[in-house]
């Protein structure tokens, strides 16, 4: 998980029915190597109790800050000391009211005055309670102090009620923890454009050509590079997957979109990675109307070659390009010519054919391949971390970049 791996997050957990759902964060937290301290108010422990937290964390939670100050050496302030990032999930309308106020009546509201750390708040409450201008009033007065806020989610709510008020999923705050954990990484201030899926070349209405890329590698990529404080840009052709957190996502489907879309995004960006995989050939010409089966026995349809992104694209000199090689035979030797062809700084080599790679796989192994003829064969990991392991490569191609 990278930047999460040993960081110390502490979770302020408050009186709202989404207490619960906090639960199910510490323990992905806890999960990805993060060290969680819990602490709640008063209310939030009528909902849910210490012993579920610490049961996840496997470290004492607090809901008092006359417990905490027993418990802990320094003081009562000794875990705002300690924290990389104050996660409030899910904050009420009262916490946010005494955080702006500047009151620390409980050790949630106490920790967030006392912290130098990050703040990032999660609202949960009744829709009309989060509309009140007196709720958006300290909501502002706090985004004006830098503090970060994600949600609430616009559903339904435990009332039974729907409007904008729900707890943002945990996948969601996993990616904002992430995201405020990065900034000003060694990407910071640098646009990075990612592609990803499979392209889609209609055939007519309801049919088209397509392959089997999941979007999983390239979904990965952009993440991490958010993760590393970079602007991260995502062009993707349809794909399952949800739009990850502070990443701008430009939808598209089709080769054509996708060169389009990635001219426009790298007239100033820093570098491209190339993960999606287009279509090389796209039918001669697009059907109108949905073809009949009726009086055909068999059908051709010609196709003619997608446009070459790589090659039309006219980004400045100093744009750092990585390719993808997915290929299922010859796979270095096919590598090695792409790598020249294509007049990229970085290939990765990827056995779609291999056991727990490729298509699908949230894990890959993949081969590096430089302009230097330097060649670096990386285990089978996650796609996130392969994702690092690139975007090790991107952050030195751009410090030795001549522009
Ligand atoms: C069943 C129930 C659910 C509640 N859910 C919320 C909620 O989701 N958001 C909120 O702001 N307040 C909610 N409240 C009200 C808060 O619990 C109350 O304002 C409390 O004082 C908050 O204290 P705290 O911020 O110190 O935890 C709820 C109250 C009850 C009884």
């Amino acid at each position: 998980m990278y930047n999460l791996t040993g960081r110390n997050i502490v979770l302020g957990v408050t009186g709202s029915i989404a207490a619960y759902k906090a639960a199910d964060l510490a323990s992905k937290l806890t999960q990805a190597e993060c060290s969680v301290d819990v602490i709640m108010t008063p209310e939030a422990a009528k909902f849910i109790a210490p012993l579920t937290f610490s049961s996840v964390t496997g470290r004492p939670a607090y809901a008092s800050m006359w417990d905490a100050a027993s418990a802990v050496t320094e003081a009562h302030v000794a875990l705002s000391r300690r924290a990389d990032l104050l996660v409030i999930a899910p904050a009420t309308a009262t916490t946010l009211a005494r955080f702006a106020a500047g009151s620390a009546e409980d050790l949630v509201s106490l920790t967030a005055l006392a912290t130098r750390a990050p703040i990032l708040i999660c609202p949960a409450m009744d829709p009309n309670m989060f509309e009140h201008p007196a709720v958006q009033a300290n909501v502002e007065t706090l985004k004006a102090r830098g503090v970060y806020f994600v949600g609430p989610d616009e559903g339904r709510l435990a009332s039974g009620q729907m409007g904008v008020g729900r707890l943002s999923e945990v996948e969601t705050v996993m990616g904002a923890i992430r995201f405020v954990l990065g900034r000003g990484g060694d990407l910071a201030a640098k646009k990075i454009v990612v592609t990803a899926g499979g392209t889609r070349e209609q055939i007519d209405p309801v049919r088209y050509v397509g392959n089997y890329s999941s979007g999983k590698m390239g979904f990965a990529v952009a993440a991490a590079a958010r993760d590393r404080g970079a602007d991260s840009v995502l062009i993707t052709a349809p794909t399952e997957l949800a739009d990850p957190y502070a990443v701008d996502v430009i939808r598209v489907k089709s080769a054509m979109e996708m060169r389009d879309a990635v001219a426009e995004q790298c007239a100033r960006a820093d570098a491209l990675v190339m993960t999606a995989a287009v279509a090389d050939y796209q039918p001669a010409e697009a059907i109108g109307e949905k073809i009949k089966r009726e009086g055909r026995d068999s059908l051709t349809i010609s196709l003619v070659r997608t446009p070459d992104i790589l090659k039309d694209l006219s980004a400045d000199e100093g744009l750092i390009k990585v390719g993808f090689a997915a290929e299922s035979n010859d796979l270095l030797e096919n590598a090695r010519k792409k790598l020249k062809s294509k007049g990229v700084d970085l290939i990765v080599a990827n056995d779609i054919t291999a056991e727990g790679s490729g298509f699908g796989a949230d894990t890959n192994q993949v081969t590096l391949l430089d302009k230097s003829g330097a060649e670096e064969e990386l285990p089978l990991i996650g796609k996130y971390e392969v994702a690092s392991r690139i975007l090790d490569r991107v952050v030195s191609l751009i410090e030795t970049r001549q522009r």
